[in-house]
């Protein structure tokens, strides 16, 4: 059993909860994911590690509640077990020195994406993130965004001071902006059509472009085929290969978007936050 130790909303929906698997903690690297399951009868959650603390054991994952797993889990307390977590799983995010790094970061993703910010930086890379939020009341991880970045951009809707409505507007003058800082490379993490968006409108640029990709798991183990992709034509397992890929040769995106929403029907997707 994998007892909670912390649970809480960060803003409406979006919950953080941090359980001690001392294991998990002792091998965690920037970018790889867990496999939660509740109870016995359970589904299979695959959840991004957001942090890990190895003096406390403990490994931290950040959740949007859209579907009956997630709802059941915002239903538990610190002192509540969960019945399994998997994990490590997955590769970690390539770490090196590579410059100018643009991070854009949504929904789980912007506390999923803070280790591999923090690893970049003790790289010696400079990196300005970009937050993208539906507006300025569901804005979570700010303060944990600006500690690990050179510079904070905030995209949350187009009502609040030094904001605009979408990533994309400071993405292209960072893109554009050859009197300043080139960008070397794109980090994206968040919903599937964010990471598309994003990884098309860097190809004109021949920027790099590195998206996050969770689809559908059920083992993590590369044997059961959930999570299947296509990269440069070939079939890739997202558990194993992934979940980081080159978002320029990723292809079948559609098929991707659509296999997340295989259970949309029976999800509450609240908040303004969507399956894809
Ligand atoms: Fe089964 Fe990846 S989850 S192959």
């Amino acid at each position: 059993m994998f007892p909670i130790v912390l649970h809480e909303e960060l803003s409406p929906g979006v919950h953080r909860m941090s359980v001690k698997a001392p294991e998990v903690a002792r091998k965690c690297g920037p970018g790889q994911f867990v496999i939660v399951i509740i109870d016995e009868k359970g589904e299979r959650i695959p959840f991004t590690v957001s942090g890990w603390d190895t003096a406390a054991k403990t490994v931290d994952f950040v959740y949007v509640e859209v579907g009956k797993s997630t709802r059941q889990l915002a239903g538990l307390k610190p002192g509540d077990n969960l019945a399994h977590l998997v994990g490590p799983l997955g590769r970690a995010a390539e770490i090196d020195r590579f410059g100018h790094v643009v991070a854009v970061a949504s929904g789980y993703g912007i506390a999923a994406i803070v280790p591999v910010l923090d690893a970049l930086r003790a790289k010696g890379n400079r990196v300005t993130t970009i937050l993208q939020a539906p507006d300025v009341e569901r804005i979570f991880g700010r303060s944990a965004l600006e500690r690990s970045s050179d510079r904070l951009i905030l995209a949350a809707g187009e009502n609040g001071p030094d904001m605009t409505a979408s990533a994309t507007f400071p993405l292209r003058r960072l893109l554009a902006d050859h009197r300043g800082s080139p960008v070397d490379r794109v980090i994206v993490m968040g919903s599937i059509c964010l990471m598309r968006i994003i990884s098309e409108m860097t190809r004109p640029y021949g920027v790099r472009t590195m998206v996050h990709l969770t689809p559908l798991m059920v083992d993590g183990t590369g044997m059961c085929g959930a999570c299947r992709l296509s990269v440069d034509g070939n079939n890739r397992f997202a558990c194993v290969h992934g979940p980081e890929f080159d978002g320029h040769k990723v292809t079948g995106w559609d098929v991707l978007m659509a296999r997340r929403c295989t259970y949309s029907d029976e999800s509450v997707l609240r908040q303004g936050f969507q399956c894809r």
